[in-house]
């Protein structure tokens, strides 16, 4: 089974500095929730329980979001407010077992990665990056523990990557996979480059934030040379195929936004509001 998930949530967030200099990216509302809480309840509908985060120096709001806080518990209770009390412990309920690693130096995504090692154990396990928020219904993570499990029957040490087909003049801000279409929505991946040109590309399907490992990716993540400063995931996702490690990628049913920059994370609230009723109404007036 697939039971454990993992956050990278150590990163700057400097597309989306000045505010991010003082508020974790995955704080920032969209409605009245934090971004970091839509990836989390993904992996909560999609039958995940044990829910590893990965943060940095100033970045423990995040984990604090999910922790019971009694102070503000009693101070509800106290004056009687009891649906916004209910609504603080239904947040609060969400992540029964939580835990946290630190990655001291900002060394890239790989590096993020590692550092949780000793919490995720030998055991697969699921990586979702906060930045891509994903509206689908089954939840993205659900279809892909599914398929990763169906593949178990056939195949043994596989990893499974999220995948999404982009404009070549947007090859360059991702992961992009080379590989064989077993049906329409399932690729086996033979290669894989970190942000490659467009004249590079091996195609335009880029891997986006969700994954499910062998846990073998630690190994390989110690293997591999820093590039710029960072140790890439995707360099050791490329080892462990040369290596005989069997990578699927899956051509995921829903909506992917990105919240990392201004643009993506105005959609994101724009396309949440536009679910709600009464906000559809409130969008539909600033246009007549
Ligand atoms: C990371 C990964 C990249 C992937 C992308 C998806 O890049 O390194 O392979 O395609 O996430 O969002 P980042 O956006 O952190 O630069």
């Amino acid at each position: 089974m697939v039971r454990k998930v993992l956050f990278p949530v150590a990163g700057f967030g400097t597309r989306m500095l000045p505010v991010t200099k003082v508020v974790p990216k995955e704080l920032l509302p969209i409605l009245n929730r934090p971004a970091i809480e839509y990836v989390v309840d993904e992996a909560l509908n999609s039958g995940f329980d044990s829910f590893i985060f990965v943060i940095s120096y100033g970045k423990e709001a995040i984990i604090d979001y999910f922790d019971v806080d009694l102070g503000l518990r009693s101070f509800l209770a106290e004056r009687k407010k009891e649906s916004l009390l209910d609504l603080i412990k239904e947040v609060e309920s969400k992540v029964k077992t939580l835990s946290a690693v630190r990655q001291k130096i900002p060394e890239g995504l790989g590096h993020a990665v590692l550092s949780a090692e000793r919490l995720v154990g030998k055991e697969p396990f699921a990586v979702i990056l906060g930045d891509d928020l994903i509206d689908a219904e089954p939840p993205c993570l659900k279809q892909m523990k599914e398929l990763y499990l169906e593949l178990s029957a056939q195949t043994e040490n596989h990893s499974l990557i999220a995948l999404e087909e982009v404009s070549l003049e947007e090859v360059s801000k991702y992961g992009i996979v080379e590989g064989e279409r077993i049906s329409d929505n399932l690729i086996k991946i033979k290669r894989m480059v970190e942000k490659p040109s467009p004249e590079e590309a091996p195609s335009n399907l880029a891997i986006v934030g969700r994954y499910i490992f062998h846990p073998a990716i630690f190994e390989y993540l110690k293997r591999i040379p820093k590039k710029g400063g960072e140790y890439q995931l995707t360099d050791a996702m490329q080892l462990m195929i040369e290596e005989g490690y069997p990578f699927y990628g899956y051509i995921f049913q829903g909506i992917r936004l990105d919240t990392g920059n201004p643009k993506g994370y105005f959609k994101a609230i724009l396309h949440y509001a536009s679910k709600d009723p009464e906000l559809r109404e409130i969008l539909k007036s600033f246009f007549l």
